[in-house]
């Protein structure tokens, strides 16, 4: 038997999400929705599967390992410095590489829980300590669903290399507000590098949380991590990127990174996707409404919902997590569910988020009667 690092072994095997089609077909139904991995209910940008189009006949080549014009592009559509940003393959590269780059065996990464799925991941495989900051309630008498900022900084130890602040927060939607980050940043230790994790950025629209770019700034042990998956709709493509105050993080990065992995059409389609500020910025208002839509239709069930900032609701179903899920999928719609403690629905288009809800009704009565 070969010998797997024990701390591989330990790592639960990736159980992939159910895919919409085979969950039809199983069931003997035209058609299932995903509500499960908090893509947009939109198609790809115009401008993107053109300019995808337009290099696929450049594939023999392998891509700029530097994802130059990327990162230009990044660079001016944000004021910064080519050496501060960083392109990877999606965001979870980036979270791979932060560890990587950043995180010694035996030092710790600090973040909140429940929250990203990678944090505790690629601390484990890299060796390092976990320190997992419990949820609070966001609002009195709620469920625990909110970043505990104070608490944070005090679980902050000399182990302590990296620190993410998912904001906002994936699973549970929330976001803090920027007093709070600020007072926060301030407490941290110079030499522990902040993450402020801003994959759902794009979604935000309380003008009280900050953007993570303004606060970064003069601050060197602050960076900020985005993706093209989200609002630009380019899941499927994988482009996330890293800015840092201090172009040395970002060197750092980029020792880590896979070679090639930001493939020809993905840097192209990143590039179109930023000349497409406008289309996007429709699509987040978008989204934004049907939020705020689902929100009000879910509370006026009777369930606690607090407010989103991003592009997913939180349903702190508790006990019932699983056996809701399960029964939403049996009725083909597919959620993310963490047993025991709530499910995360996305935002879908109108018509699918219709569905959703008049099939939580069905199995609400089923398997949670009031
Ligand atoms: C909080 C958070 N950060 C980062 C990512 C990375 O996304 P991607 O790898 O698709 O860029 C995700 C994706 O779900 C996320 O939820």
């Amino acid at each position: 038997m070969v010998h797997v690092r024990p701390a591989v072994q330990a790592v639960p095997a990736y159980k992939p999400g159910r895919n919409p089609a085979d969950l039809a077909r199983e069931i003997g139904v035209e058609k299932a929705i995903k509500l499960a991995s908090n893509e947009v209910a939109f198609p790809p940008l115009p401008a993107v599967l053109e300019a995808v189009a337009r290099v696929m006949a450049e594939t023999n080549r392998y891509p700029d390992n530097g994802a130059l014009l990327v990162t230009e592009a990044l660079a001016e559509h944000y004021g910064v410095d080519p050496a501060q940003v960083v392109a990877g393959c999606g965001g979870v590269s980036l979270c791979q590489q932060l560890a990587q780059s950043f995180n010694d065996p035996g030092t710790s990464m600090a973040f909140a829980w429940r929250s990203f799925e990678m944090y505790p991941l690629q601390a484990q495989v890299v060796g390092a300590r976990s320190i997992q900051v419990p949820l609070v309630p966001g609002r009195p008498g709620g469920s625990p669903d909110t970043h505990d900022l104070e608490a944070l900084a005090a679980a902050i130890d000399d182990t302590t290399r990296l620190v993410w602040v998912c904001n906002p927060n994936n699973p549970t939607g929330t976001a803090v507000r920027r007093a709070e980050l600020v007072r926060f940043l301030d407490a941290v230790p110079e030499d522990t590098l902040v993450v402020l994790d801003e994959a759902y950025r794009e979604f935000v629209t309380d003008p009280d949380v900050p953007d993570g770019l303004e606060l970064m700034r003069g601050r060197p042990n602050v960076a900020v991590l985005r993706t093209f998956s989200k609002a630009y709709a380019m899941a499927g493509l994988r482009v996330g990127y890293v800015i840092a105050e201090d172009p040395a993080v970002a060197q750092a990065l980029r020792k880590t990174h896979v070679p090639f992995s930001v493939s020809v059409p993905a840097q192209a389609a990143a590039v179109a996707a930023l000349g497409s500020g406008e289309e996007v910025r429709r699509r987040c208002a978008a989204v934004v409404a049907e939020r705020d839509r689902l929100t009000a239709a879910l509370r006026d069930r009777g369930l606690e919902v607090s407010d989103s900032q991003a592009n997913f609701v939180w349903l702190p179903l508790g006990e019932q997590t699983a056996a809701v899920a399960a029964a939403l999928e049996a009725r083909a719609v597919i959620t993310r569910p963490f047993a025991g403690e709530g499910i995360r629905v996305t935002v879908g288009s109108p018509e699918e988020d219709d569905i959703f809800l008049a099939t939580l009704d069905d199995v609400r009565s089923l398997v949670a009667p009031a």
